[in-house]
Order: C-alpha cells, then sequence, then structure tokens
C-alpha cells in the first residue's frame, strides 16, 4: 500500500497542499521551503497512530504545540488540517481515507481537540467524529480514533500501516562521538543515534542478509572496502566492524566510530531502505556521498522499494540525484515559497518542464535550476 494523496491544510509554511504522490517520490525546493515540513507530515500522522507512548496531544507537543504547527500566514483560520488517501498503486482510487482537523482548544483548556476525524473505506463512511458519543463527553476529542485500540477494530490497518512510517536522517557525529556525547536519545531515533542498537535488535538471520546486500553495495562505492560484519564487544555493547584490502594484517578490523561520514550515511541509507516495507522518509540522502554514487541512488531507490512494495520519499537539493533519465515528471513535487506560503505541486503541472523533459532533458537538468534563489548571482559571502 502507498499514500497517493496528500492533503492538508494550515500545516507549518503551507497553507494548502493537494498533491497526488507515486510510489517514489523526489520533493524539491529551495532552503527553508519546507521539505523538511512537508516529510514531518508523515511522522505527525505515525505519532498520532501510536498507541502507546504517543497519540494525538503527544505528537503536538513534541513539536511545540499548535501554535508552532498552525501556518503563521494564514489569517483567523484556526484549524489545522491532514487527509491521506491509501492504495495499492499511484493511480489506483483509495482503498483508505483518512482524514483529520484540529485546533487549540478554547482559553482555559490546555489541550488540543479534534474538529474533526473521518475514515472511509473506499466509499464508504466508517467513522465520522464528532459523533453522538464526543458530542456527551466532548474531552474524546482530545484523542484519535487510531490511538485507541477500542475505537479502531474496523479500520486497524490504517494504524498498522501509518506505525510503520520509517525516517532515519542519520548523523555520523552523532554514532561517532556517542560516548562522549552521552546523550537523551530523541524517540524514534530520527538522527540515528541508536542506530547499532537498531541494528542489534533484528533477528540474526535477517541482520546477516541486509549486512551482506550492504557489504555488497560498499565493496563497488569505497575503494579498498572489503568486509562488513556485525559483532558485540566484552561489555556485549553492539558494533558494526569493517575491514579493507590494503591493510597488512589480517588481524586489524575498524569499529563504526571510525567509519567515514559517507560510509556511515550509504549504511543508514541502505539499511532504513531494507528496513521498511511501508513509507520511507529519506532526508536529502546525497549528503557527504560521493556524485558517483549519488547518480546511481535514484535507480536503487526504485529497485528496492519495487522489490518490498514501500513507498519512498526523498527530499533532495541535487541535480546528480535526479540525472536519471526514467524519472518522471511526476515523481518530483516542486515546493516553490509565495507569500502566502509554500506552493506544493508535481513538476509535470509545468507546461515548460514538460516540454523539455519530452524532448530528451532529466529532471535534474529542468527542474533543480528552477529551486535555485531568482538572484543567485548576487550573492557574495561575506569577507
Ligand atoms: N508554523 C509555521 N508557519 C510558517 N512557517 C513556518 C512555520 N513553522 C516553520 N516555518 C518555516 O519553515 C521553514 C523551514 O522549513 P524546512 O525546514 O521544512 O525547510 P527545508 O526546505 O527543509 O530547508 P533546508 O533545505 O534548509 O533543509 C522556516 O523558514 C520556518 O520559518
Ligand atoms: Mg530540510
Amino acid at each position: 500500500m502507498i499514500i497517493n494523496r496528500l492533503i492538508a491544510k494550515n500545516w507549518r509554511n503551507f497553507q494548502q497542499i493537494n498533491v497526488p504522490l507515486r510510489e517514489r517520490q523526489f520533493i524539491v525546493g529551495p532552503n527553508a521551503s519546507g521539505k523538511s515540513n512537508l516529510l514531518d507530515i508523515f511522522r505527525f500522522l505515525r505519532d498520532i497512530a501510536k498507541a502507546e507512548g504517543g497519540g494525538l496531544q503527544k505528537a503536538i507537543n513534541d513539536r511545540g504545540g499548535v501554535s508552532k504547527i498552525r501556518c503563521l500566514s494564514v489569517g483567523q483560520d484556526p484549524e489545522i488540517a491532514i487527509e491521506i488517501h491509501i492504495a495499492d498503486t499511484p493511480d489506483a482510487s483509495a482503498m483508505w481515507r483518512y482524514s483529520i482537523g484540529f485546533r487549540q482548544a478554547d482559553l482555559g483548556h490546555c489541550q488540543t481537540h479534534l474538529t474533526y476525524e473521518r475514515v472511509w473505506r473506499e466509499d464508504e463512511l466508517l467513522l465520522d467524529r464528532p459523533d453522538a458519543d464526543d458530542n456527551e463527553d466532548p474531552d474524546r476529542l482530545t484523542q484519535t480514533a487510531l490511538e485507541q485500540i477500542a475505537a479502531n477494530a474496523k479500520f486497524r490497518e490504517i494504524g498498522g500501516f501509518l506505525r510503520n512510517v520509517t525516517y532515519l536522517h542519520l548523523v555520523p557525529q552523532l554514532i561517532r562521538f556517542a560516548d562522549s556525547i552521552q546523550g537523551k536519545i530523541i524517540e524514534d531515533d530520527p538522527f540515528g543515534q541508536a542506530f547499532l542498537e537498531r541494528v542489534a535488535g533484528v533477528h540474526p538471520s535477517t541482520r546477516h542478509a541486509r549486512l551482506k546486500r550492504i557489504e555488497r553495495t560498499l565493496k563497488i562505492a569505497v575503494p579498498q572496502f572489503e568486509k562488513l560484519e556485525f559483532i558485540r564487544d566484552n561489555r556485549g555493547r553492539p558494533h558494526l566492524q569493517a575491514h579493507y584490502s590494503h591493510w597488512r594484517s589480517n588481524e586489524q578490523e575498524q569499529h563504526e566510530d571510525q567509519f567515514s561520514d559517507g560510509m556511515l550515511r550509504l549504511i543508514g541509507l541502505l539499511w532504513s531502505l531494507l528496513e521498511s516495507n511501508s513509507v520511507i522518509l529519506l532526508e536529502e540522502p546525497e549528503l557527504s556521498l560521493n556524485m558517483g554514487i549519488v547518480s546511481k541512488l535514484a535507480p536503487s531507490i526504485s529497485r528496492l522499494q519495487r522489490n518490498r512494495g514501500s513507498q519512498v520519499l526523498v527530499s533532495t537539493q541535487s541535480d546528480v540525484l535526479l540525472i536519471e533519465p526514467g524519472i518522471d515528471g511526476r515523481e518530483v513535487l516542486m515546493l516553490t515559497p509565495s507569500k502566502e506560503g509554500t506552493v506544493v505541486k508535481p513538476s509535470s503541472d509545468f507546461d515548460d518542464v514538460c516540454v523539455l523533459l519530452k524532448n530528451g532533458f532529466t529532471v535534474g537538468e529542468v527542474v533543480l535550476p528552477q529551486t535555485h534563489p531568482k538572484h543567485i548571482g548576487g550573492l557574495v559571502l561575506p569577507e
């Protein structure tokens, strides 16, 4: 299953979003145009679907409250709304539709209240809140049906699907300096601080199979690299261990704290692509990687996504990542900031883009230059 349409209102720097989504979807736009904010909508849906230690109130509090989420460029409308359509393929009609609106409760209440929550299976409306129970006890509107086991028997599939949304934006320094930082690990570990525990938590045969596949890629991507293994040290702590062919001693191995930034990023990226068969969110996967590798990411993502039946949403700033001729204009969402918030459209909605793509140009050549700031020619770094 994939999310084949996203509709949203008043979410951060977007007043309105209504876009179709493909199995592999790139999100491009200038700095601060909202690429990460857009990906965060899917993390938000994952968070509200969590029955234990999650739910609507926590998802909103973790983001600083409704006032931080609600679009600042919008006038009076206090409501934030999200709707997703879930289907088997991008062009199929929706099997499920899930739709919520919420707003800050009136003065005197610190909690956020749902203004509505609706679920459709195909065209059948299965849930339509507020219902009679909500009207009798309005505090019920502080929780979504997704987070209440007793309330979602008819559409539990949606909650299960959303809870599997994966986001990993691995920050190599957090792994390399883990001992010195000894920091608090953010819930769901978005920055890979506990990446080794994540690897350790997988069944040994699955872990072995995944690491072998990653090893095959690393052998091509990283000169002299030979072997990647999972080990535990004498204190039982998990490690990744690499061996390089140019080392004289067969005994010498390197642990993850000595891996390069690019190698750690690539391992994290491949791991998350192999891990999930739901929605996978990738933030600028090109970071720290050699351009030769970046130019192969789009077809590799496509292959892995097809094999696993997952959906991959990728924010990127890299024209090299989008240089593959096989990328369809519909697979790229363009974010264009305006006074009324950022506008989101598939690049195939622009006639000039379509003409150039038909004439053999690639998305990287045509679309990325359009995201460059207008007056970029005048950019000078301060002396
Ligand atoms: N509630 C809000 N209303 C309006 N704008 C907001 C709101 N919350 C955040 N923003 C704006 O969103 C922008 C940041 O968006 P985001 O981090 O998603 O950009 P990005 O495209 O990922 O940028 P980068 O390429 O630098 O990573 C900031 O300019 C911030 O002011
Ligand atoms: Mg960003």
